[in-house]
């Protein structure tokens, strides 16, 4: 590093006041600037910050956007999920091969490129899609690859961008917007609707609502902001979950690329109801193509009163909004990593209790909730709990976003009123031939077409929205092996139950699908996966086995036919093998099962 670099990452470092709080955004500036941060600027960093160099040496290896020596200028990460590689992602990733000289995981001789994999991008309804230096390509073919890479080298060579980039940009995905997002929905309008309230009215209005959190787990919202705002602390937080990266799940992107004005309306009111000042966005690294037109709607919110002193004319409100950029971790989404992430550190989960409505963002109250779940609250606030409760079913007020994908004839984001079946979801999206559907992504549940008439509500089927369709002509096991890998890479490493389990029950699983396990290897697979459940520290590997406990439970007869041959005639069947698998589940086995 020359002197004038050194110069160069100290202002970095101060540009972000030297706060130490602030090393992702530091590591992330660096990262941008440099294509790589360097052992000689991860010195200065810890220098700037009065750290040990470890501390900065131990977040960067977290996370999958850093890199600690140089790469391609120019990187291509090609979605690698299910949907990606049934639409078409293995050839595309050949032609790229072909076209750049190099395998995947490697970087041209010149230094112009690097070409990998990366878990799913987000554009599950546009596969195969890439990210090419923060960019989204979207539905390449293997016969666009050639242009692509010339106008990419155009690019590189000239350090121009008047050169449009083939398939380069991302399709609106709303298929079927209801009654949440077909209003009027005009910025700020809810907020107003709101600070006309009490901050405790506010609160009543939400746990009326009966909304539950939409991230995936239900948690009624109301309850969580009344015990943030309960919680004693200097500062409460407002944190909006957009880490999105559970497989197959798109529509927090539609909203927060289509209605950034319903997710900050709803960020304002938590603010105003938590009594909270300050707001804190975590966007997936992945969608780093928003920044700009979220940082223009923050900036627009400014101007108009909507965010800063005395919001809206309030006196006594102040309220503002910061965007946390992450760096590729699934695990953020979780919570308390997403906490973590957010203090700029590794994002390894917390143990809990204290829950973030105590001890959250700086050891302060914090109310965590998903970017449809401000959504909702906003909607709320403007047209009442009563006409949330409208729509939905008794114990899952209101309706769904659900992101659907994979063999369908209309994939997209649709709104539907919690309580439709996965039979109706079909139908509407012209799923009609759906041999396998997987609901709320790979930690969530496989579901046969003898369970096609379940409903899509907390009290049935919950989701966050993921609905991934697959044909007949598909491997169901072949595709729960690759969730079993999407697990392996997306594990923290922190306990060994995740850690370990996750890597034998891909290799279980591997066998499976090559035909060479016995009835006794599907057993000692099944035992592992419910073991991983319960030891596992947080809820990525205590969900990380949904594919194949519930695969197993669904397809038994898949597990059977694909049994090495001539091993010994099963003295059971699979079904009774996998009792143990149906409890941990925690749902009764519906007569068909068995
Ligand atoms: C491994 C893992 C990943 C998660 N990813 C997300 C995510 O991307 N978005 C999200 O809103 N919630 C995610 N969650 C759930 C969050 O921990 C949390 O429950 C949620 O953000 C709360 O918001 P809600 O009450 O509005 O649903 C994840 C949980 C786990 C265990
Ligand atoms: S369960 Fe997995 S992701 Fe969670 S702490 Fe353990 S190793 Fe990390």
């Amino acid at each position: 590093m020359t002197p004038g670099d050194t110069v160069t990452v100290e202002a970095i470092v101060a540009e972000f006041a030297a706060d130490r709080s602030r090393l992702l955004d530091i590591v992330e500036t660096v990262q941008s600037r440099y294509g790589y941060v360097s052992d000689a600027a991860v010195q200065v960093i810890a220098a700037g910050l009065r750290i040990h160099s470890v501390e900065v040496e131990d977040m960067l290896s977290f996370y999958a956007f850093f890199d600690r020596h140089p790469r391609g200028r120019v990187r291509i990460r090609l979605s690698k999920t299910p949907i990606s590689i049934m639409k078409g992602a293995t050839d595309v990733a050949h032609a790229f091969e072909a076209a750049l000289g190099i395998d995947m995981g490697e970087d041209t001789p010149d230094g112009a490129f690097t070409l990998q994999w990366t878990s799913d991008i987000g554009m599950a309804d546009q596969e195969p899609a890439a990210l090419v230096n923060g960019m989204v390509l979207t539905a390449i073919k293997p016969g666009d690859v050639p242009t692509i890479v010339a106008a990419l080298r155009q690019h590189d060579f000239q350090q121009s961008h008047g050169q449009p980039i083939p398939n380069a940009g991302v399709k609106s995905s709303l298929v079927q917007a209801g009654p949440l997002l077909s209003g009027p929905s005009a910025a700020g309008e809810s907020l107003i609707a709101a600070l006309a309230l009490t901050p405790d009215q506010v609160i009543e209005v939400i746990s009326a609502s009966k909304l539950r959190g939409r991230g995936g787990a239900g948690f009624p919202t109301g309850t969580k902001w009344r015990l943030t705002r309960k919680s004693k602390g200097q500062n409460h937080y407002v944190a909006c979950n957009a880490d999105e990266g559970e497989p197959g799940t798109f529509k927090d992107r539609v909203l927060l690329s289509e209605f950034p004005h319903l997710v900050f309306d709803g960020m304002t009111i938590a603010g105003y109801a938590l009594g909270a000042r300050h707001g804190l966005v975590y966007l997936r690294g992945e969608y780093a193509y928003l920044w700009d037109a979220l940082q223009a709607a923050l900036k627009t919110r400014r101007r108009q009163g909507l965010l800063g002193s005395n919001v809206c004319g309030h006196v006594g409100f102040d309220f503002d909004i910061r965007i946390q950029l992450g760096a590729g971790a699934y695990i953020c989404g979780e919570e308390s990593s997403m906490i973590e992430s957010l203090e700029g550190k590794r994002g390894a989960p917390r143990d809990r209790p204290p829950f973030p409505t105590e001890r959250g963002y700086l050891q302060q109250p914090t109310a965590v909730d998903n970017v449809e779940t401000y959504v909702c609250a906003a909607r709320i606030m403007a047209m009442g709990a009563a006409w949330f409760r409208g729509y939905g079913t008794a114990a899952s007020s209101g309706t769904k976003l659900m992101g659907v994908s994979g063999d369908c004839e209309r994939p997209g984001v649709y709104e539907v009123p919690f309580g439709i079946t996965v039979n109706e979801l079909l139908d509407l999206t012209g799923g009609a031939d759906a041999a396998y559907v997987q609901v709320s992504g790979p930690s969530g549940q496989s579901v046969a077409p003898k369970d096609f008439g379940r409903r899509i509500a907390y009290e049935d089927l919950s989701t966050g929205g993921s609905t991934m369709v697959f044909g007949p002509q598909r491997d169901v096991l072949a595709v729960a092996l690759q969730f079993a890998e999407f697990f392996v890479d997306e594990s923290c490493g922190w306990c060994v139950p995740c850690r370990v389990g996750t890597t034998l029950l891909r290799q279980g699983m591997e066998k499976i699908v090559v035909g060479r396990a016995t009835l006794a290897d599907i057993m000692a697979t099944e035992t592992l996966a419910n073991t991983v459940v319960r030891m596992s520290r947080c809820g990525l590997g205590q969900t990380a086995p949904n594919p194949i406990l519930t695969t197993m439970r669904s397809f038994p007869e898949l597990y059977e036919a694909r049994m090495q041959s001539g091993s010994f005639v099963p003295r059971v069947t699979l079904s009774e093998a996998l009792a143990d698998a149906v409890q941990v589940q925690g749902r009764q086995p519906v007569a068909e099962d068995i």
